[in-house]
């Protein structure tokens, strides 16, 4: 996608109700193509675009789709306020605006040769199920990789569907605080699942995307670990308004999180977790 300001049409043209308050869609630009990047994507898992309504205004959202896709991107939006409510109004055929890709995502060349470890909880998994699929695109180029995905039941993990296919090629550790009867797996917080990985922690490198006590949580057992900050990637989330470094509305601490983020090396933001 071209990085210009102005926002472009596209149509929803899947939607999927992935839990009660999280929603799914599938965008295909009308009248424009989302232009391909040297390295043959169209944009790098971990950027955001802001994606809106005419009327409602615009939020930003990690794409969750394969960055090689060129016909779609799939965001998942949860609902949280007045944009996102807007936006789980729309159904299969409706139209919104996107723009971007902003920021700088995850550092893919830095990925590769190292056993790699992506920890998310709740709804931080769009972005890392996006870098999933990168990595399963290239496999032969990286180490052992893990997913380390929490969730307060199992009707909260969401992309549930594409756990098969991932699972031929990573590992998927699961786990939910509130086990249902039906619920076989792991019970409790994302961070215990630290224990079921078998890893090479000096080449070992870390993507996070979640909520801020779950950043937290996991700053004593890294590096006790041996893996060093600058091996770890954790996805910032702020409010945010024009996403190219103007307005001030995304700081942390003296870092702009549309600009300078959304991806910070772990020591960056210590002790800024939203
Ligand atoms: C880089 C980035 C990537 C994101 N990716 C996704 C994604 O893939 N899927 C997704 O569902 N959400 C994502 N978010 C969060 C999403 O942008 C917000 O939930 C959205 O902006 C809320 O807009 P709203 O108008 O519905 O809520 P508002 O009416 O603006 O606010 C509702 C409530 O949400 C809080 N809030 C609003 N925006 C944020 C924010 N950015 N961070 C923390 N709290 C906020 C407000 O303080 C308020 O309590 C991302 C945010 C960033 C910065
Ligand atoms: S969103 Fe405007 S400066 Fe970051």
């Amino acid at each position: 996608m071209e990085n210009t300001l102005h926002p472009k049409k596209v149509k929803i043209i899947k939607t999927e109700q992935m839990s009660s308050n999280f929603k799914l869609f599938r965008l295909k630009p009308v009248g424009w193509e989302f232009p391909v990047g040297n390295s043959g994507l169209i944009f790098t898992p971990g950027q955001f675009v802001l994606a809106g309504l005419w009327g409602y205004g615009e939020a930003p959202f990690g794409p969750a789709s394969s960055p090689y896709e060129r016909s779609f991107i799939d965001i998942g939006v949860r609902r949280t306020g007045n944009v996102t409510s807007a936006l789980h109004r729309l159904n299969d055929g409706g139209d919104m605006t996107i723009r971007g890709p902003y920021g700088n995502g995850y550092p893919l060349n830095f990925l590769v040769g190292k056993d790699l470890v992506f920890v998310t909880g709740g709804c931080g998994i769009p972005p890392i199920a996006s870098l999933i699929e990168y990595v399963i695109a290239r496999r032969e180029r990286f180490g052992t990789v893990y997913l380390l995905y929490g969730a307060v039941t199992s009707k909260d993990l969401l992309f549930e569907e594409r756990y098969e296919h991932w699972r031929k090629s990573i590992k998927v550790l699961l786990t939910v605080d509130k086990p249902t009867p039906d619920w076989k797996g792991h019970v409790g917080l994302v961070s215990e699942l630290t224990r079921e990985i078998d890893i090479k922690p000096r080449n070992t490198a870390v993507a996070m995307c979640g909520p801020g006590p779950m950043t937290k949580a996991l700053e004593n057992i890294l590096r006790p670990l041996g893996i060093a900050d600058r091996r770890i990637f954790v996805s910032e989330e702020r409010k945010m308004s024009c996403g190219i470094g103007k307005c001030q509305h995304c700081t942390t601490g003296d870092k702009y999180v549309c600009t300078d983020g959304p991806v910070f090396y772990y020591d960056q933001v210590q002790g800024n977790w939203d």
